[in-house]
């Protein structure tokens, strides 16, 4: 639902195939794109017009799904996580090489215009090396409907995942050189819903920067409070609109009624939820400042402040066109161009293997340092 906006919306895609197990789902896509849904994703590899599977299913079907598609010949870009463990990351990535096939990891936030231009600045020289990253995400991600395995962390559950796989990826991007060490606590304080609902990260990276990552699902104080009142989509949000996401689910007694719940909300379940037009601002993660030698920066959902030792200054972007395009841009450019992708296999398994590096850190109560850093930044 979030990347139907720009693979619809960007003229370098055209929507000629799709697989769904739901046949709701099939039946809507063959209705608004004319084009053909298969039930199972073999068949959808097998289709001679296919060039690129966006896969978007589960976590724990990614490695299977990327591998049909690999076997297939079809390039990939695979959402995030790219896979429960390194294991199936590398195995992901050897069956993308060796079908000469191109991988791409995302949407992740890092592809977002706002940390694009703190990059670009920080890249420039003008601030000197960065420091410090402090990056600050509170949502009401515990309370959105689920279906009961993004709940376990067995499964990949919780927030740890599913949104450090977001807040890790930013950093990284943004300090540019490998993740050394981390160490974190993960929070899981609501007995009704049992999942990992927070947690803490410091991270150290081999370039001597630091990150701190403080995120909590638990629907209460929201950083987009602290970002305008706009969410993670770039959509403006009404502040009165307090508690909605936990009074929504309080309707759903039983892990059905919650599946239902989700379901009611996926690409066919009911008119009215296709592409949107595109929001006057980008899609961001959070409160976020980057401490460099002479200045600091914070992206912010239209721009980057800039605050040097003298003055402060906006840097702005130009609205979104078409939401998440830099996904497009990377892929388009890996497919068509044969350059290598920034979010490659690579890049995705490095961030997986941090997020895995914070619950083994939490459990054992411990720093834990990564075997040669986290995959180099490109
Ligand atoms: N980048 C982001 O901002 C972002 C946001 C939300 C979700 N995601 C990622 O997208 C992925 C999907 O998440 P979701 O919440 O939409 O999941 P979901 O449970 O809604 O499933 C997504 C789709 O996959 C279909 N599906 C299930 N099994 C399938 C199979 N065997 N073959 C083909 N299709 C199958 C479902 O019917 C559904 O339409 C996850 O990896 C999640 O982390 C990313």
């Amino acid at each position: 639902m979030l990347m139907l906006p720009t693979l619809a919306g960007d003229r370098r895609v055209s929507l000629v195939a799709a697989a769904d197990p739901r046949r709701e789902a099939r039946d809507r896509f063959a209705h608004e794109f004319g084009g053909r849904a298969y039930d199972t994703v073999e068949a959808l590899c097998a289709d001679p017009d296919v060039e690129v599977v966006y896969i978007a299913t589960p976590h724990a079907l990614h490695e299977r799904h990327a591998m049909i598609a690999a076997a297939a010949g079809k390039h990939i870009l695979v959402e995030k996580p790219m896979a429960l463990d390194t294991r199936a990351c590398r195995s992901m990535i050897d069956q993308a090489r060796a079908a000469g096939v191109t991988l791409v990891v995302g949407h992740s936030h890092s592809f977002d215009a706002p940390y694009r231009r703190a990059r670009a600045l920080i890249v420039s020289g003008q601030f000197g090396a960065v420091r410090m990253i402090t990056a600050i995400n509170y949502t009401d991600f515990l309370y959105r409907p689920r279906r009961p395995e993004e709940l376990d962390s067995e499964h990949g559950g919780g927030v740890v995942l599913n949104q450090a796989a977001h807040h890790v990826d930013v950093v990284r991007r943004l300090a540019g050189t490998p993740v050394a060490s981390v160490r974190a606590a993960v929070g899981d304080w609501d007995p009704g819903r049992p999942a990992q609902g927070a947690y803490t990260a410091f991270l150290q990276f081999t370039g001597g920067a630091v990150a701190s990552l403080v995120y909590s699902g638990y629907g209460r104080f929201d950083t987009d409070e602290l970002c305008g009142w706009v969410g993670e989509s770039g959509q403006p949000k009404e502040p009165g609109d307090y508690g909605v996401a936990r009074a929504r689910l309080a309707g759903a007694a039983t892990p059905q009624d919650e599946t239902a719940l989700k379901e009611a909300r996926s690409y066919g379940a009911q008119a009215g939820l296709s592409p949107a037009p595109p929001h006057r601002f980008h899609h961001h993660f959070g409160f976020l400042v980057v401490s460099c030698e002479r200045g600091e920066l914070r992206p912010v959902p239209d721009g980057v402040m800039v605050y040097g030792n003298e003055a402060r200054w906006f840097d702005a972007l130009e609205p979104p066109t078409v939401p998440r395009q830099e996904v497009v841009d990377e892929l388009y450019d890996g497919v068509v161009h044969g350059r290598s992708p920034i979010h490659s296999g690579e890049w995705g398994m490095a961030t997986v293997e941090v997020c895995l590096a914070m619950i083994r850190s939490a459990q054992e109560g411990r720093e834990i340092a990564l075997r040669d850093g986290a995959a180099s930044p490109p």
